[in-house]
């Protein structure tokens, strides 16, 4: 295992960032960056807060699936935010991320990194990136005492916070048979390693700019622009899986709430939330 580019000093030494990821706590080994961030959010660490990890024992997906997380090869982080916005608009933190991680992969390897609606990042139609969004609430009395940082107090007194998965394929040399057809690395895409951290690094300078502007507009029509030229599914035939009725239409872009637009062949347009479904290529899986 060779961790020489992925731990505490490595990725601290490369950040860039005024206060994504400043406070970071790495480990070799983890069951979830998720349950360390959570943890980290009880004792009241600060917006921004990221665990990191080199392996995860439980690592999660969407959909109840796992996150295969091996040892020396990839990326895994969450990011602790503590937003002052109603959980309506919490999806657009995961479009956030995903268009800061296009960026980033782009500006570090010169690969064409796309999103896949709303929050994966593919290159040449496979998946790169996976990033799983939580939105967490805490009793008063679980939280820390006198930590100004603790977070935004709903009507009711409890804290609300949000967590950012993500999980960037690297250095992995290979993927089992059933996601081969579907998942890839950049060292496969490239044929050479890459270094975690500057990776990492740029990937935490992309989001806190664009997180900022997602702050500073009170809403995703800033970025929107730039999501929408990095959207893999942009005009392409879509299924959308919606559990009221499967259909079928192009994908237009997305509204400033982050929505797709698929066109049906009716002309109609309708607007997918991401919640609700998924959305499958015809062709293929973008
Ligand atoms: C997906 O299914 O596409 C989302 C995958 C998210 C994986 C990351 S790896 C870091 C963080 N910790 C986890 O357990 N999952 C997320």
């Amino acid at each position: 295992m060779d961790t020489r580019d992925w731990n505490q000093t490595a990725a601290s030494a490369c950040l860039r960032t005024g206060w994504a990821g400043r406070e970071l706590h790495f480990k070799e080994v983890t069951d979830s960056t998720f349950a360390d961030a959570d943890r980290l959010a009880a004792a009241g660490a600060p917006h921004g807060t990221v665990a990191a990890a080199d392996r995860q024992e439980a690592g999660r997906g969407r959909r109840g699936r796992d996150w295969s997380s091996p040892a020396g090869e990839n990326i895994y982080f969450t990011i602790l935010l503590r937003p002052d916005w109603e959980p309506e608009q919490l999806p657009l933190l995961t479009l956030t991320m995903a268009l800061a991680a296009a960026r980033a992969v782009r500006e570090v390897t010169g690969q064409p990194a796309l999103i896949k609606w709303p929050n994966d990042v593919v290159i040449r139609g496979k998946k790169i990136v996976g990033i799983l969004t939580e939105l967490k609430e805490l009793p008063p009395a679980r939280i820390s005492a006198g930590t100004e940082e603790g977070g935004r107090a709903g009507t009711d007194g409890h804290q609300r916070f949000v967590m950012i998965g993500t999980g960037v394929n690297v250095n992995q040399k290979e993927f089992p048979e059933p996601l081969r057809q579907k998942a890839t690395s950049l060292y496969l895409e490239t044929g050479g390693r890459t270094d975690r951290s500057a990776l990492f690094a740029a990937l935490l300078q992309h989001f806190e700019e664009a997180y900022e502007r997602l702050e500073a507009d009170g809403g995703f029509a800033g970025l929107r622009p730039a999501y929408e030229a990095l959207l893999a599914n942009r005009d392409s035939h879509v299924r959308v899986l919606d559990p009221q009725g499967e259909y079928e239409g192009t994908a237009r872009g997305i509204t400033d709430r982050g929505e797709l637009l698929v066109e049906r062949q009716d002309g109609s347009v309708t607007e997918v939330y991401a919640g609700e479904v998924s959305v499958r290529g015809i062709y293929g899986y973008v």
